[in-house]
């Protein structure tokens, strides 16, 4: 395990924002976390926690220790006829386990397949897609405290799970490394199919089989999504925000077309609409753009994390300046 200065970011962040951090490691299991953080405690660094790099906005310059863990083991905890339960380290890239577990008879995270990222991240803003959340398969996440060290373990309903919340992004926010996620898993060939696009290819090809609905869902996202790795992006910038019934009531009346989710409180609107109705589709603000196919997502051209953010402002500003709802940003400022 290496200590570098002055590493750079660019590779490191799905929005190839051109970054540079004070120092970086990647540990890769409990002892060398663990050496880590005696370092950064030694210098006086602060430790900031970076996963896949595909939901944060970086700044030029990343002062302290940022810490990469890059374990990616995975073990079978409990192995019952119908279900399963794995611990995997946080280092795991997403879209392979989902892919690895499928390839084992493991099911239930097909619908969340090709979401970039890592497995650390999953739990942090409770990753959702095609009608599932993954708090809904997550039984365990353990990680360590970053100033003492100490190592935690919480269950799935300690986790203060909502859409896209969690208690890791917020009472935890920066307090914690996420070290593994444990996950319950059917060995049932089970199939959720309830979102539009999804429903419609069902109806055209029968009820499909869980790694058939993998590839769906794949196909839908490689039809919608930008590819990181060609057109820089952070996949959704904004939030779905949740509006109360009557400022339903009064937004619908003057949209009768505006998509509406009603939820246990409220209803939840679909910030890609706002956005889209208003003409930025494709729209540029400098290097960054509004993505021509998905008006939530920016896509980055060669910015800087300022212009991604002063894009973004421009944009929930518009929305906010129409429909009178405010956008909260999905990706975290990484400084
Ligand atoms: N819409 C538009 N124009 C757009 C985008 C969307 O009119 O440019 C409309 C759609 O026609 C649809 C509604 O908005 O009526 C919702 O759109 P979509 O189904 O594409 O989903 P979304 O709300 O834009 C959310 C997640 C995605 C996830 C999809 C599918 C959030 C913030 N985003 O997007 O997550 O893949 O649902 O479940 O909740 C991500 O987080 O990076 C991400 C891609």
């Amino acid at each position: 395990m290496e200590f570098f200065r002055q590493y750079p970011l660019l590779t490191l962040n799905s929005l190839a924002i051109e970054s540079s951090a004070e120092y970086f490691v990647q540990p890769d299991c409990d002892i060398e976390i663990q050496e880590c953080l005696r370092f950064a405690r030694a210098n006086n660094l602060p430790v900031k926690v970076l996963g896949g790099g595909s939901n944060v906005v970086m700044s030029d310059h990343v002062s302290g220790l940022v810490l990469q863990f890059s374990g990616n083991a995975c073990d079978v905890l409990h192995d019952t006829e119908e279900s399963v339960t794995l611990k995997v380290e946080a280092g795991y890239s997403w879209h392979e386990f989902v892919m690895f577990c499928l390839s084992q008879g493991w099911f239930g995270l097909e619908n969340l397949a090709y979401i970039p990222g890592n497995v650390g991240a999953a739990p942090v803003q409770n990753i959702g897609a095609y009608g599932v959340e993954v708090k809904e398969r997550i039984s365990a996440v353990n990680g360590v405290y970053l100033d003492s060290g100490q190592v935690f373990s919480f269950a799935g309903v300690e986790c203060d799970f909502a859409y896209r919340e969690s208690r890791f992004k917020q009472a935890l926010n920066g307090r914690v490394l996420i070290t593994s996620v444990e996950f319950k898993l059917s060995k049932l060939p089970q199939v959720q199919v309830s979102y539009a696009p999804l429903n419609k290819m069902a109806r055209d090809k029968g009820v499909p089989t869980p790694s058939e609905l993998a590839q769906w869902v794949i196909q839908v996202r490689q039809s919608k999504l930008p590819d990181p790795k060609t057109l820089p992006n952070a996949g959704s910038f904004f939030k779905n925000p949740v509006v109360t019934e009557s400022e339903f009531k009064r937004l619908i009346e003057r949209y009768p077309k505006m998509p509406g989710y009603p939820q246990s409180h409220g209803v939840k609107l679909a910030a890609g609409w706002l956005i889209d109705q208003l003409g930025f589709k494709g729209r540029a603000f400098g290097l960054v753009a509004v993505h021509e196919l998905q008006a939530l997502v920016l896509v980055n051209r060669g910015g800087t994390g300022e212009d991604v953010l002063s894009a973004a402002r421009q944009v929930s500003q518009a929305v906010l300046e129409c429909y009178g709802v405010e956008l909260e940003q999905e990706p975290r400022l990484f400084s």
